[in-house]
């Protein structure tokens, strides 16, 4: 039987289930996720949703603040429609039950972070927003939507030009063919290419690695945004500790107890995250360890019960008041390439999220604008989608599509993967390490070749070296540090705004 949907969405995140929402009532939409629907970024989101609501704030000064903190990167246009369009949609998900937190005088409970010269970030169950906030969104679309987990989908199925569905693996081996007027990526970024990551296990470049293969193009991938304070125990990371947690007073102190943010910039500790993941990879650099000092937090239990017992549970000791972290991958800035209703340049194809590049993130994202981006992009796709009226495909597939030629390929683990972005393509980057990278790289077979053959893990490595690709010639290509790309060789900004878009066909220039 011929498997048909208007819409299928890749990945549970609240990009994914925004759109999943808005579409449930007018479209026949099927989702799928390769691990548990609640394996996602969005579900380990901890600090919030950026929204100028507050009746002292403005979108003109979240739309500013955004831009600051992007290195002035930004696609103005998108960057409007993000910031003056938050209020509506999230007075839309708090009317339809959304719990954000509130004060003790019932009005919404406004946090700080990084970036943010105001008080604007919602949350919910103090620092479990993205936690709350999905499993709210599954409860209202669950009766609706067909939700396929431990099934995933490992590339697109194009026919002259245009995506007309995926292919899928299951949990047994089995591969499937799903048909679609309408595929949507919204699988996040790719955050596992590294050592250190604040990213859930399952963030590995997947979406935007199947896209480029199928010939989407892919812009400003050297944009790789670490979060400053990943919390770090026995030579590994554990969680997130929230920006918020500066936001309510923590500061950061080397192994002497200097407040070494103090020099660096005028927000100090809340500077945006590139300039603040730069100093502590100075610092570390120096031979200095790294610790969030909370003792300025008020009821630091209480207002972040999950990061409390995220450091209970490793054996750190929150009590001392000193959280040892180091920066970690946190978010793809670049992606595949879309306009604000998520058509990327493939027809049939929308990506939303971190998958996504819009540039309203520009260089460095602002801290929560990330969840704001899958609720407003979410939406905007979804209203785009209503009312097109493209036509189901004709389902077939080319003979040979799915043959199993299976040749000799070889790869790395994702081990040496993580060694060798986090080395040469990490926080600072240089001419002669990326070099090294992009040709350790090539070594590998990731392009051209039979992904049906493959198993899920091979799969993976084969996404998480595409995407390190796209990343280390991207970032070889920017002669200049602008935001979180930082060249040692370049540490200075030459001005334009070009961005670096790729396709395919690049690559085979490049190889
Ligand atoms: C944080 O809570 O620090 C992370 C929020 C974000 O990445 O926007």
């Amino acid at each position: 039987m011929m498997k048909m949907y208007d819409v299928i969405i890749i990945g549970s995140g609240v990009a994914a289930l925004t759109v999943a929402k808005r579409l449930c009532n007018h479209k026949n939409v099927i989702i799928f996720t390769k691990s548990e629907k609640t394996a996602s970024n969005s579900y380990l989101a901890q600090g919030g949703v950026a929204v100028a609501i507050d009746p002292a704030d403005d979108w003109h000064e979240h739309y500013q603040d955004t831009l600051v903190a992007g290195a002035f990167h930004n696609e103005p246009q998108l960057t409007k429609q993000l910031t003056e369009g938050a209020p509506q949609y999230i007075a839309q998900l708090i009317a339809e039950g959304m719990p954000f937190d509130k004060d003790a005088d019932g009005k919404l409970s406004l946090a700080r972070e990084g970036g943010h010269l105001k008080r604007r970030i919602l949350h919910a169950e103090g620092d479990a927003t993205g936690k709350v906030l999905t499993t709210f969104l599954l409860k209202q679309i669950e009766k609706q939507i067909d939700i396929v987990e431990h099934e995933m989908v490992f590339d697109l199925i194009m026919k002259d030009s245009q995506c007309i569905g995926v292919k899928t693996k299951a949990s047994d081996g089995r591969l499937n063919h799903y048909f679609s007027s309408a595929t949507i990526i919204a699988t996040g970024g790719c955050g596992q290419i590294y050592q250190y990551t604040s990213n859930a296990e399952t963030v590995t470049g997947d979406g935007i690695a199947m896209a480029f293969r199928a010939g989407a193009t892919v812009s400003d991938m050297e944009f790789v945004q670490f979060h400053p304070t990943v919390l770090y125990q026995a030579g590994k990371t554990i969680g997130l500790v929230s920006e918020a947690v500066r936001g309510e007073g923590a500061f950061l102190q080397n192994s002497k107890g200097e407040r070494f943010m103090d020099g660096v910039h005028e927000l100090k500790d809340l500077a945006p995250r590139d300039i603040v993941a730069r100093a502590i990879y100075q610092e570390l650099q120096s031979g200095e360890l790294i610790f969030l000092n909370i003792s300025n937090v008020e009821d630091f239990e209480h207002r972040f019960p999950s990061i409390y017992q995220l450091c209970v549970k490793n054996g750190i000791d929150p009590t001392t008041k000193l959280l040892p972290v180091i920066p970690g991958a946190h978010f793809m800035i670049g992606g595949i390439k879309t306009d604000a209703s998520g058509k990327t340049s493939l027809k049939g194809l929308y990506a939303i999220g971190e998958a996504a590049c819009t540039g309203v993130h520009g260089a460095n994202r602002i801290a929560s604008n990330s969840l704001l981006e899958g609720i407003v992009f979410g939406n905007l796709t979804a209203a785009a989608l209503c009312y097109s009226n493209q036509e189901l495909p004709i389902a077939t597939l080319e003979a040979g599509d799915s043959a199993f030629h299976r040749g000799q390929i070889k790869l790395p683990t994702k081990q040496e993967i993580k060694q060798y972005m986090s080395q040469y393509a990490g926080v600072i980057r240089c001419e002669s390490g990326l070099t090294i990278l992009k040709d350790w790289l090539e070594n590998y077979d990731f392009f051209d070749i039979a992904t049906d053959a493959l198993s899920t893990e091979e799969l993976e490595i084969v996404n998480m070296l595409t995407v390190s690709w796209l990343i280390t010639t991207s970032a070889l290509h920017r002669k200049e540090s602008i935001g979180s790309h930082f060249r040692s060789d370049f540490p200075w900004r030459s001005g334009g705004v070009i961005r670096k878009e790729i396709t395919r066909n690049f690559f085979q220039e490049q190889i």
